[in-house]
């Protein structure tokens, strides 16, 4: 069924453990992180970026319906969010479509802006019943470069929650959005700072470049919502290339389903992983 992130990620703190949110770009994207999901008998997010919806001609209700559908037929809880939204009339746009939760992304700005920023968004969302995600330090690789030295302070984060009163915070801790291979190394120390210091779920960006054992070590320190996208993309395209040697193939669905399947398989052993050390 269709539920809240707010109740996803709300559960999995309880349970101390990780819950996956998966960038959504196309309807197999959608059905795919299902499928996966129902595998592995886990929660799941759906996540749509600024980003997909620029690709899909700057228009939000097709990819979210779609995904919304799949969502409710599903066998598992799975929970709809816009996702790195810039764009404020994006924003405006997120609870008329389904969403239940956005992460307004104002890390670009610096600190007293993005407060600013990011406590209007808090506030329009919060009379919408929507959850709201923000990030303080900047994840960076969105735009190609790789910022794997940025950090989050602990205690400029705890000022910024309670400053801006948002439900969930995206922190700089090593990793590095965009990376297609799994080598960053996380700051471990500084996650479980950031959990004492903050009383909201924190959020884990770039996720793909990021190890099973770190990602196990990232959820028992602190991290809550773990947000993966490349990686998926790395299995669809690759099982896509695969598939397309036979230069007499013409429909869509012979690379397509492949190509699907593939990604499914991701995200069940993702979900396994981050759902792995939990307390009950
Ligand atoms: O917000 C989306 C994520 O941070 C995905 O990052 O594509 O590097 O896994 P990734
Ligand atoms: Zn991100």
């Amino acid at each position: 069924p269709l539920v809240s992130t707010r109740q996803i990620v709300d559960e999995a703190r309880g349970k101390g453990v990780g819950v996956g949110a998966f960038n959504v770009i196309t309807l197999e994207h959608a059905e795919a992180i299902v499928a996966g999901a129902e595998q592995a008998g886990a929660p799941v997010i759906l996540q749509i970026s600024e980003n997909a919806v620029k690709f899909h001609g700057g228009r939000l209700t097709p990819i979210a319906s779609a995904a919304a559908a799949v969502a409710r037929l599903a066998t598992v809880p799975v929970s709809l969010h816009l996702d790195h939204v810039e764009d404020t009339a994006l924003l405006h746009q997120a609870a008329d479509a389904g969403l239940s939760s956005v992460m307004f992304d104002a890390s670009k700005l610096d600190y007293e802006a993005n407060v600013a920023a990011t406590r209007a968004a808090a506030e329009w969302a919060h009379e919408r019943d929507l959850y709201l995600e923000a990030e303080l330090g900047e994840v960076g690789g969105k735009d190609g470069a790789h910022a794997p030295g940025v950090r989050t302070d602990p205690g400029e984060a705890a000022a910024y929650v309670a400053a801006t009163g948002v439900d969930a915070l995206a922190v700089a801790v090593g990793s590095s959005h965009a990376m297609t291979t799994r080598t960053a190394k996380l700051d471990h120390g500084l996650i479980a700072d950031l959990q004492a210091a903050v009383p909201v779920p924190l959020v884990l960006h770039g996720s793909s470049g990021v190890a099973d054992d770190e990602l196990r070590s990232a959820v028992a320190a602190g991290i809550v919502k773990v947000n993966i996208g490349t990686i998926l993309n790395v299995a669809f395209t690759s099982a896509v290339r695969d598939t397309l040697r036979d230069p007499d193939l013409v429909d869509p669905r012979k690379y397509l389903k492949p190509a699907r399947t593939e990604m499914s398989a991701v995200v069940q052993r993702l979900l396994t992983v981050l759902t792995s050390n939990g307390v009950g």
